[in-house]
């Protein structure tokens, strides 16, 4: 019994000690993060190397998000969609178009167009976007009006105090799930759907540092 009791107290230092690299390391993450430009937040808007508009394609011809992010719902990647969903529309539509060059060559060569990525969470943080949209987190409260923008930008910081601003109050944010993609939704009374929503799906988001970090 004795040594049993004894091993067990010898993990407890090698535990902390654990626990103090897990932090350390997470913490240079975080200034390197922090300091690393294309990393600084909102307003972070890279260049492409195709204009495509979401503003021209989700707000004027008003295509559902779903349409090219097909993943959103089932996977924890939202997908940037292949060369053959814009071919859908332009062999027809602007065919010979400037602005397409590289769709075409894409679609000649069978090699995917290079999108830079606008959005971007250190590793050792834990999304899932799967989970977000089942349960009524539209995207445009975490990518803002998307519809509007010519050109992709960062709206939110991403940042932890932002993901636990949401998950210790999710019914200041849920709303229907088939409103999950409109753009400029608002409810009537949103804390009153809110509690409702949070209630019917027993919606609990996780807020203890595993539910993120593991
Ligand atoms: C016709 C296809 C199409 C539709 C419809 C569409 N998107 Fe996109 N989306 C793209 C492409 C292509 C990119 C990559 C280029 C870019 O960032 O602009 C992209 C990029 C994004 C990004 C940035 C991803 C990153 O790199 O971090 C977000 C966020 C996004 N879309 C959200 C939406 C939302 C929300 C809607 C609906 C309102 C929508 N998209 C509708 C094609 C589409
Ligand atoms: C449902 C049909 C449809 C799909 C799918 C679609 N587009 Fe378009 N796209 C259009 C239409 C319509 C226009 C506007 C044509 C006009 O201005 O008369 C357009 C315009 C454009 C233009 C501007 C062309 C110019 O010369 O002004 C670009 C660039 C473009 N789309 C890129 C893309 C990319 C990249 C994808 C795939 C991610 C895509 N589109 C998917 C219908 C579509
Ligand atoms: C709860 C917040 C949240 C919601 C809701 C959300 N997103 Fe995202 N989205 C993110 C975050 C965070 C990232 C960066 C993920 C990463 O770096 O791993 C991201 C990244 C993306 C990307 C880039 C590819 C990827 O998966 O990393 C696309 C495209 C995208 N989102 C589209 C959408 C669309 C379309 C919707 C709605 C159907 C949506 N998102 C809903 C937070 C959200
Ligand atoms: C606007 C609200 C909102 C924001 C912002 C948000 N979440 Fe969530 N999150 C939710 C909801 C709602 C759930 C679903 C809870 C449930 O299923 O009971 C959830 C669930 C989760 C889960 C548990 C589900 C799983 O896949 O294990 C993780 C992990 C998570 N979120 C991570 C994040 C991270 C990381 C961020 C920030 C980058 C973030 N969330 C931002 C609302 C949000
Ligand atoms: C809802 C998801 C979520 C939960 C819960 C969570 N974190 Fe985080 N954490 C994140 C995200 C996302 C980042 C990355 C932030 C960034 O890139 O700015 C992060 C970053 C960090 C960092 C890096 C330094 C920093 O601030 O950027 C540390 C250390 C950390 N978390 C520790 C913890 C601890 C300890 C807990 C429990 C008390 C915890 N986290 C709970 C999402 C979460």
């Amino acid at each position: 019994m004795g040594q049993i009791f004894s091993k067990k107290a010898n993990e407890i230092p090698s535990r902390i000690l654990l626990g103090a690299i897990i932090v350390l390391t997470a913490t240079v993450a975080g200034i390197w993060y922090y300091f690393s430009p294309e990393y600084t937040d909102v307003g972070y808007a890279p260049e492409q190397p195709v204009p495509y508009s979401h503003e021209l394609h989700a707000g004027q011809l008003g295509l559902d998000c779903q349409y090219c992010h097909t993943n959103v719902e089932v996977s924890k990647q939202a997908n940037i969609p292949p060369t053959q969903t814009c071919m859908n529309c332009h062999t027809q539509v602007k065919a010979n178009s400037d602005k397409l060059t590289k769709i075409r060559e894409s679609w000649e060569t069978g090699q995917p167009v290079e999108w830079v990525r606008v959005h971007n969470l250190p590793d050792y943080a834990y999304f899932n976007h799967a989970i977000h949209v089942n349960m009524g987190v539209g995207c445009e409260t975490c990518h803002g009006r998307i519809d509007r923008m010519e050109v992709v930008a960062q709206q939110e910081p991403l940042s932890m105090s932002w993901c636990l601003d949401c998950h210790r109050n999710p019914e200041k944010y849920v709303r229907p799930v088939e409103e999950v993609t409109t753009m400029g939704y608002e409810a009537e009374n949103q804390l009153e759907m809110g509690r409702k929503l949070v209630a019917k799906h027993n919606i609990t988001p996780p807020t203890y540092c595993q539910g993120c970090h593991y």
